[in-house]
């Protein structure tokens, strides 16, 4: 009996330990990229963060080159007739893939190159995404759709014969059900079971109690002005915090005191980053009558903005936030202390807090781009924001569009599915806020505020 259940421990292990790391192949762990002459340390941070592998790749260019043979149809027909040019331009929105800034023509920003054709994960997978069609390092990924494209890679290796039986095994964690969103902060939890407390690989002697969900990352561009991290802000600030991601089973302990000095410079230059503008016109007068009403209603939680901002980081009890309050219960008081007690909570004399009780208020700087809102990325626009009752049950995206007038995100919005939406990639593509941990409900906050004052404070998060 125990030994079956150890067992049945050991393929559960398994199978997440390769859920961010399809592929058991080695890390090459070679930065193929030449540093420029005066090179600074956030300088070196984006370069390295954008050129060096630092888990196995996912896939070769050629599976790549054949997902749209996976598809449904009539997008197979058209891919099937297209040039090898336009494919790839549908594969990357199919998937939420954007032309890196850097190397264009290339692999997407979301992926760095293992020197050998193969796909590597990279950070940018949902901390760089597009606004306008503009790709921005540190934008929120609000388009990746992490898990159609796991399926379709999963499709199209075991036709080429490149399918391992652990990535089988894999198949069964979720990586999001809302594209845009991904169950990121469960693979840490997976991750990290597989973890002593020096991160050397072990087998847990119990199988962790997942609670699956989906978040929306935060905007990096924040993350100088913040202390703590996440959404319940349970995590001190530090260059280690940014490493959780790299616990796939290639990694031994040793890998990480070795790249610790590449996370230095990495958290360097994420410290670096400044909000994008926005980039239509402003009415400065109403923008100017908005300020006064945000600092009377909504500074003693957000702060305040310009040169001589200051910025609470204020935890807001999750009974007067009242937004969905999964992600807080996800994480329980003794998995934030297991963390605490870990490599990456060892750093810098911060404690851990262990039991938030709610969520931050996050700072809004560029918050006219990080669109969908709240946590979970509920909300198309900051005017749904805004009208808690008008925000819509089910909402579905177009690629690029911006609603300059809501603020955020054009949407075609609906009370339920619409008809015909059945298959679950096809499902993926609406934001469905009835489904659990996707709620739309809470932060009544702007309630109090009358409808030219709502207008005012909208015009002045434009200017942020
Ligand atoms: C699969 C998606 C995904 C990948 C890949 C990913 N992250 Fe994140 N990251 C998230 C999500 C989602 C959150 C929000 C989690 C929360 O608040 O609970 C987050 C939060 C963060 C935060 C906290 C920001 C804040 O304002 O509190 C930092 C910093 C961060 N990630 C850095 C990284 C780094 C560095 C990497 C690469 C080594 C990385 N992430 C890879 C999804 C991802
Ligand atoms: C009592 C504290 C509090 C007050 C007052 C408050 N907020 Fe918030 N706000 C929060 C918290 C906490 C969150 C995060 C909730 C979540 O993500 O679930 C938030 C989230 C937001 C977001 C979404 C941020 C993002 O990145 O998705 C916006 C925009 C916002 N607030 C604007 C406002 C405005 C404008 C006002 C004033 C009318 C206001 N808030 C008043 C606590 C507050």
């Amino acid at each position: 009996m125990a030994v079956r259940r150890a067992r049945a421990n050991i393929l559960g292990g398994l199978a997440v330990l390769v859920v961010l790391a399809f592929a058991s192949a080695e890390v090459t762990a070679a930065d193929t990229s030449t540093p420029s002459a005066g090179e600074t340390p956030q300088g070196r941070g984006y370069r390295l963060l954008t050129n060096k592998p630092y888990v196995p790749p996912d896939f070769d260019q050629e599976v790549f080159d054949e997902l749209w043979k996976t598809w449904e149809e009539p997008s197979r027909s058209k891919a099937a007739k297209a040039t090898p040019e336009e494919r790839r331009r549908m594969a990357f929105a199919r998937y939420g893939l954007t032309e890196s800034p850097d190397r264009p023509g290339s692999m997407a920003m979301q992926y760095t190159s293992d020197g050998r054709g193969g796909w590597v994960l990279n950070c940018l997978a949902c901390h760089g995404g597009k606004v306008l069609g503009r790709a921005i390092p540190g934008l929120p990924n609000s388009h990746f759709a992490m898990q159609t494209l796991s399926e379709e890679v999963r499709a199209i290796k075991l036709k080429q014969r490149k399918l391992s039986a652990i990535e089988v095994a894999a198949a069964a964690f979720p990586l999001g059900n809302s594209n845009g969103t991904t169950n990121a902060v469960m693979f840490g939890v997976a991750l990290g079971y597989l973890r002593d407390e020096d991160l050397n690989v072990r087998i847990p002697d119990k199988r962790p109690d997942f609670v699956h969900h989906d978040m929306d990352a935060p905007p990096w561009w924040n993350v100088k002005k913040k202390k703590y991290l996440y959404a319940d802000g349970f995590s001190p600030k530090s260059h280690r915090a940014l490493m959780q991601f790299l616990m796939v089973p290639v990694n031994g302990a040793a890998q990480f005191r070795e790249w610790e000095a590449d996370f230095k410079d990495i958290y360097a230059w994420i410290e670096s980053i400044e909000p994008p503008k926005y980039p239509f016109a402003i009415d400065h007068d109403l923008a100017a009558e908005g300020q006064k009403v945000f600092e009377q209603t909504c500074s003693r939680c957000h702060g305040t903005y310009g040169r001589e901002w200051t910025y609470p980081a204020k935890i807001v009890p999750i009974e007067e936030v009242a937004t969905d309050r999964v992600r807080l219960d996800a994480l329980t008081v003794s998995q934030r202390a297991g963390y605490e007690r870990s490599w990456f909570g060892q750093y810098g004399g911060e404690h851990v807090v262990d039991d938030p009780g709610g969520y931050v208020a996050p700072p809004l700087d560029g918050i006219w781009a990080s669109a969908p809102y709240l946590h979970n990325g509920s909300v198309p626009t900051l005017w749904h924001l805004f009208h808690a009752g008008r925000r819509p049950v089910v909402w579905q995206r177009t690629e690029d569009g911006y609603d300059s007038d809501k603020v955020g995100l054009e949407v075609a919005t609906f009370d339920e599915l619409p008809a015909g939406v059945t298959d679950a990639k096809q499902k993926r593509r609406y934001f469905d806020t009835r489904l659990f941990g996707k709620s739309r409900g809470g932060h009544l906050f702007p309630d109090e505020l009358s409808e030219p004052e709502k207008r005012a404070v909208i015009e002045y998060l434009k200017t942020l």
